[in-house]
C-alpha cells in the first residue's frame, strides 16, 4: 500500500509488526505446551484470519492440522448480529478432534459464540479460541478466549487481516483508521 496514502488514513499504529510476532510466538508456545501429545486442528475463520493463522501455525511445533471456515453475520454495516450463516464449511469430520478456532478479532463476541457452539455440535474432543485481538468494551456475549494476544481499545482497526470495506488487510501491522476514512 502506498505509504502516504495509508499516513493519511491511518491515525496511529496501534500494534506493530514485531509486537505481534513476539505475541505469536508467546501463543504458540504456549499452544505447544496445551496440546503435547494431543492431534490438534486449526479452524481459520474468513477471511480476517487468514495472517494470525500463517503466522501462528508456523511457530508451532506441533504438526497442527489446517481447515478453514467462512461465516457471515446478518448485520447492519460493520456490525455483527449474531445472526450467522455458513458460506464455507469445514471439510473435515471433527468427531474426536481437538479443535482450536483461529480468529483476528473477538469484538461484540457473537459470531465466536455461534460458532464455538456449532462446533461443539458436531462431537468434538474440545473446541477453544485463539484470537490475536479482543475488545472488551465491545462485547455483548462472553467468549472464553483460551489463547489472546492483545486486548485492545474499542476503536475502529485495520491491518494484518482486518479490513475496512476488504481494504487494508494486506497491512503487516494493526493500525487505527482514521475517522474521515469511514465517516
Ligand atoms: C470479523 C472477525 C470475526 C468477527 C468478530 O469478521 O474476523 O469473525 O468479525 O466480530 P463479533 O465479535 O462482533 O462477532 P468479519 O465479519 O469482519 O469478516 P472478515 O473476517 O471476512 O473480515
Amino acid at each position: 500500500m502506498d505509504s502516504r496514502r495509508m499516513g493519511r488514513d491511518l491515525d496511529k499504529v496501534l500494534l506493530s509488526a514485531e509486537q505481534i510476532d513476539q505475541r505469536l510466538g508467546e501463543m504458540a508456545a504456549a499452544i505447544d505446551a496445551d496440546y503435547a501429545g494431543r492431534e490438534l486442528l486449526l479452524v481459520g475463520v474468513l477471511k480476517g484470519a487468514v495472517m494470525v493463522m500463517a503466522d501462528l501455525s508456523r511457530k508451532l511445533s506441533l504438526d497442527a492440522r489446517m481447515d478453514w471456515m467462512a461465516v457471515s453475520s446478518y448485520g447492519s454495516g460493520t456490525k455483527s448480529s449474531g445472526v450467522v450463516r455458513i458460506i464455507k464449511d469445514l471439510d473435515t469430520d471433527l468427531t474426536g478432534r481437538h479443535v482450536l478456532i483461529v480468529e483476528d478479532i473477538v469484538d461484540s463476541g457473537l459470531t465466536l459464540s455461534w460458532l464455538v457452539a456449532n462446533l461443539r455440535s458436531r462431537g468434538p474432543a474440545s473446541v477453544e479460541i485463539a484470537a490475536l485481538l479482543r475488545k472488551p468494551s465491545e462485547a455483548k456475549v462472553h467468549v472464553d478466549v483460551r489463547y489472546c494476544g492483545f486486548d485492545i481499545p474499542g476503536e475502529f482497526v485495520v491491518g494484518y487481516g482486518l479490513d475496512y470495506d476488504e481494504r487494508y488487510r494486506s497491512l503487516p501491522f494493526v493500525g487505527t483508521l482514521a475517522p474521515h476514512v469511514y465517516a
